[in-house]
């Protein structure tokens, strides 16, 4: 793919649209008609592209990527561009580009019931990113690609489109209104807190008064903290943040283990803390991340049943067991009349050329995979899925949504941090990419703008508790 052809991220300036035009007057005609020609020529090669990956999306994405190869790059960009920047954008937007699918079916209303917002596409949206990190106090200095040296800002203007309806645009104070009085609890690994902080940045947007955002106990935002709340005080309302990889407890083996166990994960039962979580109002779990043989059994770490250390048991058996726990827990532990539990999805990794620590790598992509993409393959995403629908069969009613990230994800590999993942030594090394960690603003902004949209979605579910089995479209 010719990436010179990529749209220019432009839009935020208008200026050089001007001074495009300037220098396209001083063009001798000769001139601009090669330029005119050599345009369509790439133009047509990048259409070309997408149109070869895939040709069964086409007729909806091809109207996006016509807008913004204009408004880049030919003199029209001007008025194109002046249309999308402004503010009453977001809904003609986005009218635009669902209008060739079926018509633009609300995801909120009656209508969107069963549209699954999972089932979709990234288009370009000029009017995003949704904030700007420099503007956040609230990321840690590893996720601000931006900031640590990164060139490009394409990966920041991707917004997800469901195939079948259209997303409500994000309004941080109508989440923190739906929020008020409450707690928002993620649960999980890294990546938990990448989507956890990038929450923090979309709903503080609508604060103007920061001072007015803090962690309760004081704590810094920094990578090792167990466990931080920030509370947005004009709401009482908290968005919390718990590092739990596991979700099941993780320690010192039992007396008369083997020798060579050092620790074990007591995959029968949930981590201590889970105490903090249970009464949160929206509760998102995820897991997987350390669920494999390298950070667990190479440790010296192994899987516990009851008293009994399982040496045979494997990484995948374990977390099938964990997974099993934490729906036993959900449906015995949690109260489900109050609680929204939500259970993210695996969130794909995109080490090419080798895996993290054997010189595996995502820079210099810079662009989504917007074709055909077979069915996801993965083990924890299948597993989970798994579990939980097995589940659903035996207790009839698990107050419990799947937010289905994975196969969207697997689109971005451009949205990794790479090389500008910013550690204590600077940024990452070419041989220790991070192509884990997402960039903020980035993908997990679309994960929280699909939780907006199923909160909302679920209005009933803070009203009357009694109809909300049939807001999603999880089959759970
Ligand atoms: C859920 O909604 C679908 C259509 O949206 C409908 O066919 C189905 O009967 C509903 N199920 C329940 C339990 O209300
Ligand atoms: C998750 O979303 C993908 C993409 O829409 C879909 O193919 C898959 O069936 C979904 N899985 C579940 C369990 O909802
Ligand atoms: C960032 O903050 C500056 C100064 O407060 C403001 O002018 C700018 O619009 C903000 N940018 C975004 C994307 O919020
Ligand atoms: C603030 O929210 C908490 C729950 O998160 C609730 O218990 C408390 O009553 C609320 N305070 C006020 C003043 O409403
Ligand atoms: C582990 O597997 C080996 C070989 O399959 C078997 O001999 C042994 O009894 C197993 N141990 C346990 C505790 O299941
Ligand atoms: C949840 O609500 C249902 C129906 O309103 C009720 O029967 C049940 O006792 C409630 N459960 C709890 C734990 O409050
Ligand atoms: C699941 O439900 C279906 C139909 O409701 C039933 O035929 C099947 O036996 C159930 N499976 C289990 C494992 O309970
Ligand atoms: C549940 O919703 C249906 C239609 O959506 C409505 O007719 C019914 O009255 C509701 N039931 C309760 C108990 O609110």
């Amino acid at each position: 793919m010719n990436k010179s052809a990529s749209p220019k991220d432009s839009g935020d300036n208008p200026v050089t649209h001007f001074d495009f035009l300037k220098k396209a007057k001083r063009f001798s005609p000769l001139d601009s008609s090669l330029g005119v020609l050599a345009f369509f020529f790439v133009a047509s090669l990048f259409i070309a592209c997408f149109f070869y990956l895939d040709n069964k999306g086409f007729r909806s994405r091809a109207t996006t990527i016509l807008d913004f190869d204009f408004s880049s790059s030919s003199t029209s960009s001007v008025t194109s561009s002046s249309v999308t920047s402004s503010p009453s954008s977001s809904s003609s937007s986005s009218s635009s580009s669902s209008s060739s699918a079926s018509g633009p079916v609300q995801f909120l209303s009656p209508e969107g019931d069963g549209c699954d917002v999972f089932d979709g596409n990234w288009v370009w949206d000029e009017t995003y990113p949704l904030y700007n990190s420099a503007n956040c106090s609230f990321l840690d200095q590893g996720f601000r690609c931006s900031e640590n040296g990164r060139p490009d800002t394409f990966y920041t203007k991707w917004r997800w489109q469901p195939k079948d309806c259209n997303l409500p645009r994000f309004d941080a104070g109508k989440m923190l209104e739906k929020l008020r009085n409450k707690r928002l609890v993620f649960v999980g690994d890294s990546i938990g807190r990448n989507q956890w902080e990038s929450l923090l940045c979309m709903l503080s947007s609508a604060i103007p008064n920061k001072a007015k955002v803090y962690e309760v106990n004081g704590s810094p935002i920094t990578k090792h903290t167990g466990f931080l709340a920030f509370k947005f005080e004009d709401f009482n309302c908290t968005i919390e943040y718990y590092r739990s990889p596991y979700l099941v407890v993780q320690g010192r083996p039992p007396s008369g283990a083997p020798d060579g166990v050092r620790m074990t994960l007591r995959v029968d039962h949930m981590d201590w803390i889970s105490h903090k979580w249970r009464n949160a109002d929206v509760l998102v779990l995820n897991a997987g991340h350390w669920w494999n043989y390298e950070k667990t059994i190479k440790m010296g770490c192994y899987f516990q049943i009851g008293e009994e250390v399982k040496m045979n048991m494997t990484t995948e058996e374990a977390f099938r067991k964990s997974i099993e726990t934490v729906v036993d827990w959900i449906d015995n532990g949690v109260n489900t009349n109050k609680t929204y539990v939500l259970f993210r999805t695996y969130a794909p990794v995109h080490f090419r050329g080798g895996d993290w620590n054997t010189g595996g790598g995502c820079h210099l992509e810079t662009l989504p995979d917007l074709g055909f993409l077979p069915a996801v393959s993965d083990n924890h995403f299948r597993t989970v899925v798994d579990v939980l629908s097995e589940r659903t069969n035996k207790s009839e009613f698990l107050n419990l949504d799947l937010l289905n990230v994975t196969q969207m994800s697997i689109r971005r590999r451009d949205g990794h941090a790479s090389i500008y993942y910013l550690g204590p030594d600077g940024t990452a090394p070419m041989q220790r990419q991070d192509c884990s960690h997402w960039c903020l603003p980035g993908v997990p902004d679309s994960w929280n703008e699909l939780l907006y949209a199923l909160l909302l979605k679920r209005e009933d579910f803070w009203e009357q508790r009694q109809n909300t089995t049939n807001v999603s479209q999880v089959p759970l």
